[in-house]
């Protein structure tokens, strides 16, 4: 039953905003707020936040969801924190303070890096321990660049006087009062330090990335007491932070993608492709990566990962690059004034390409325009565009397990599109389920906090408070999406620069 008394509270900390939700014991939602917070692009392929402006986005967005909520913070059972991965955070022990921005996920200023890594023959030791490939995307070279390039900061870090972590470590360093320095084995296992097999720092790794052991954090699950608040403005002292996961990894949780096989795709600013595989960490043949899907308990999951780096990225480019739109939800009605793309392409590289393909030197490309292409045969390429990425990953994690994906959980903000949901259901084949709280990524931290603190007994409470909304089928002819396809795959051709 419902305990009006106590309540759990989410923070889900993202790429271009922070949203809290305060839900009851059997997860609903009580009160809502979100926090946009500025993007900062030195130059061309940079993209740095600035830790300040994160923590004032979530102080707001607390504060937000409990003016919405009404009920009192004093009452909260736990916190669970779910973040952007992979962007990388160094700070100051004694005063908190960042030495530098954050370099976000999707910043490419060590592609060179990774590529000189590669060709020391280092990608299968990488790939083998980390379960990822040597891209920028990960932490790893990120955190080397700022050892190497902010003043001081090196010797700094060898004596201890500084900590690193990804978004998730640095909120709780924050809501503890600065009293502990941990992250969790999903956060860990982005940054091509971490031994996904064993579940600890590896010092290999370390080594050839140059980094010391003394800026670590602690690495613990995915749901337990990790500290509690202290000395905030917005939360009373003595709550408990009692679950972490990395967005993705927590939409998988939040979808209750708790067997093997189970899979879902987050619609954010990139599409994350995640299927779990149980306690088994298989390596991919076709350029996934292999990451741990949570800790609890001692219960170890792993799962399989496509991640495409721009999705509805894409779509805020149109509104604010180009100025088609006004608001990323008119793109499905403009989109809708034209059946087909009229032979528009897009293929959103804007941040490079992500899986399969792994090249941070691709761009957007924009192709197959007429005198007769218009804004709604461009605003259909970019859905197109999304979906084509998603099938391309969804192929290579049926080729990884050696069968097809039954069925794929959608969420995040374009899961309500339904021209992009039907075609993404079109061009993969498989049928789509919509749960009815899209908001899975902040749900899934509230179920790993919930479960810590005992407002959830076991996992199969959580998989009864679950509630589908909308199913889509496939209606698409063999013939039509093979033509698709095979455009698709001219449009990643001339994006990689390989003119066909
Ligand atoms: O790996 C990056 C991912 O965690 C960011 O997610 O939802 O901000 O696109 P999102």
């Amino acid at each position: 039953g419902i305990d009006m008394t106590r309540h759990l509270l989410a923070i889900d900390q993202g790429t271009t905003g922070s949203t809290v939700l305060v839900l009851d014991t059997e997860a609903r939602v009580l009160g809502r707020a979100t926090r946009e917070f500025p993007q900062h692009f030195p130059t061309p392929g940079q993209v740095e936040h600035d830790a300040e402006e994160i923590w004032a986005s979530v102080e707001h967005a607390i504060e937000g969801a409990y003016r919405e909520a009404g009920v009192d913070p004093k009452q909260c059972a736990g916190i669970g924190i779910t973040n952007q991965r992979e962007t990388t955070m160094l700070w100051d022990r004694k005063t908190g303070a960042a030495v530098h921005r954050a370099i976000v996920w999707q910043d490419r200023r060590t592609a060179a890096r990774c590529r000189g890594m590669e060709a020391e023959g280092l990608l299968p030791l990488y790939r083998k321990k980390t379960g990822l490939v040597l891209d920028p995307y990960f932490s790893g070279t990120k955190l080397e660049w700022l050892l190497d390039n902010v003043d001081g900061v090196r010797k700094r870090a060898e004596s201890g006087e500084l900590a690193f972590g990804t978004v998730d470590s640095f909120l709780v360093w924050r809501l503890s009062g600065g009293a502990v320095h941990v992250t969790d084995v999903t956060n860990a296992s982005r940054t091509l330090l971490f031994d996904i097999h064993r579940l600890a720092w590896d010092d290999e790794l370390c080594r050839h990335l140059h980094v010391p052991r003394a800026v670590l954090p602690a690495v613990k699950s995915s749901s337990e007491v990790y500290a509690r608040t202290k000395g905030l403005r917005v939360l009373p002292d003595g709550i408990p932070i009692a679950g972490i996961a990395g967005d993705q990894q927590a939409a998988l949780f939040g979808q209750t993608c708790f067997e093997v096989g189970d899979a879902k795709c987050t619609y954010g600013t990139g599409a994350f492709l995640l299927v779990n595989t149980g306690d088994q960490a298989p390596e991919s043949k076709n350029g996934l990566v292999t990451t741990v899907a949570w800790k609890v308990g001692d219960q170890v999951r792993y799962a399989l990962e496509g991640s495409a780096f721009v999705a509805g990225a894409a779509v805020q480019w149109l509104r604010d690059q180009l100025g088609i739109i006004k608001n990323s939800v008119e793109i499905e009605a403009l989109a809708a004034k034209v059946p087909t793309s009229g032979g528009v392409v897009f293929v959103p590289a804007l941040s490079g390409l992500g899986a399969p393909h792994w090249d941070p030197d691709a761009r957007g490309t924009l192709f197959g325009l007429t005198r007769g292409s218009s804004a709604a045969h461009i605003a259909r390429a970019t859905l197109e565009g999304i979906a084509f990425q998603v099938a391309e990953l969804g192929r290579a994690m049926e080729a990884d397990m050696g069968r097809r994906i039954a069925r794929l959980r959608v969420d995040g903000g374009a899961s309500q599109n339904e021209l992009l949901m039907q075609f993404q259901s079109d061009v993969l084949d498989v049928a789509i389920e919509r749960p009815a709280n899209t908001e899975t990524t902040a749900l899934g931290a509230a179920y790993l906090a919930g479960l810590a603190v005992g407002v959830f007994p076991d996992l199969s409470a959580i998989e009864r408070a679950h509630r589908i909304a909308r199913r889509i089928e496939p209606a698409m002819r063999d013939s039509e999406r093979r033509e698709h396809l095979a455009r698709w795959t001219d449009g990643v051709r001339r994006a990689r620069g390989k003119l066909a």
